[in-house]
């Protein structure tokens, strides 16, 4: 390398180490101390899966900040009904479609339904989610396509539609509910784990695609294990450790994050630690750590519960 290049070299890295200081110190500042919420009152919200579970206490949550419009999809209508009713009990205006998400034909027509009803959607909130908890052998071939259809597909699908109006708009949020599991494994859940690998990645990918957006903004939510029908039966070894989060806190953490515009948040925070720990440990020692905290048994007692 001549004298010009090393300069340049020395230059850009310069540049780049001052913006990782300065973006490290803003990002903390914002989720530790920053107390002003932006306003959703113009905003209009899709969520996925949002009749049960963690999707329909997030519409709950949202509905606090009175947003202009929530709209849920889910299968079932009963759930998604009841949801709505409760959402408009808070004075909020709320509508539900029944949509599989999997299903790309359905998403489409669905969302130009919803456009034309209630106009561009503002936020999205693709948190619906399926897990089989079987090994790889013992899952159908359909309940892996199913799995990566709705846990992965199903959200590339939901924001290839929502994008475009983002885009001319220069506004927009997109929320996705990944999973601790997106970033670790687990025994009994290899097609579910992978699916939420997948999709944290494809997140990652669209933040370098929205860069140029300045209205534009993506949070990626990992949660460790939620106390919902979902994980239903399963258990760690030490729960006074590790204990199951609760549906309201995941929903309250995740609604916050929206309205800070954060980006990526671990619940609970203590999570950043084990996935330090992760990266750094040769994957021979990691095997019977895991084992001691007893997660080679976790998934022992689960049950379906999608
Ligand atoms: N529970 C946990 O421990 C945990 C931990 C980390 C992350 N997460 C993630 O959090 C999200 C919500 O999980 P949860 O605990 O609320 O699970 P849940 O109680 O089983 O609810 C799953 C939701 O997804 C919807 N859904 C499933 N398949 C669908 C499809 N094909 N089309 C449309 N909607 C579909 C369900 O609605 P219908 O049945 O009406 O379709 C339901 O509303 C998921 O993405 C999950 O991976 C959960």
């Amino acid at each position: 390398m001549d004298v010009c290049n090393t300069l340049t070299f020395l230059r850009c890295l310069l540049y780049s180490v001052m913006q990782c200081v300065i973006r490290t110190l803003s990002t903390v500042f914002t989720s530790a101390f920053a107390a002003k919420l932006k306003s959703i009152n113009d905003d209009v919200i899709l969520i996925t899966g949002g009749g049960r579970g963690l999707g329909r206490k997030l519409a709950l949550h949202f509905a606090k900040f009175h947003p202009k419009h929530i709209i849920l999809w889910g299968r079932s209508k009963g759930p998604l009904q009841q949801t709505a009713a409760d959402v408009q009990s808070l004075g909020v205006s709320c509508s539900f479609q029944v949509c599989d998400v999997s299903n790309r034909d359905e998403v489409n027509v669905n969302f130009k339904h919803v456009v034309q009803s209630v106009g561009n959607i503002t936020i999205l909130v693709n948190n619906a989610g399926v897990v089989y908890g079987k090994s790889l052998l013992e899952e159908a071939d359909a309940e892996i396509e199913n799995t990566f259809g709705v846990n992965t597909m199903a959200h590339i699908w939901m924001v290839k539609a929502v994008l475009p109006s983002m885009m001319s708009n220069n506004r927009g949020h997109i929320l996705c509910m990944s999973s601790m599991l997106g970033m670790l494994g687990l025994k009994s859940a290899a097609s579910y784990t992978a699916s939420k690998h997948a999709v944290t990645s494809f997140m990652e990918g669209l933040r370098h695609e929205v860069a140029n957006y300045s209205g534009i903004n993506i949070t990626v939510i990992h949660p460790y294990i939620i106390a919902s029908q979902m994980f239903a039966g399963c258990q760690v070894r030490f729960p006074w450790l590790f204990p199951a989060l609760s549906e309201d806190y995941v929903a309250e953490r995740s609604v916050n994050a929206v309205l800070r515009n954060e980006k990526q948040i671990l619940v609970p925070r203590i999570m950043h630690i084990l996935i330090f720990f992760r990266s750094i440990t040769p994957i021979a020692v990691l095997l019977p750590l895991l084992k001691f905290f007893g997660v080679d048994k976790t998934m022992d007692t689960f049950h379906q519960g999608n």
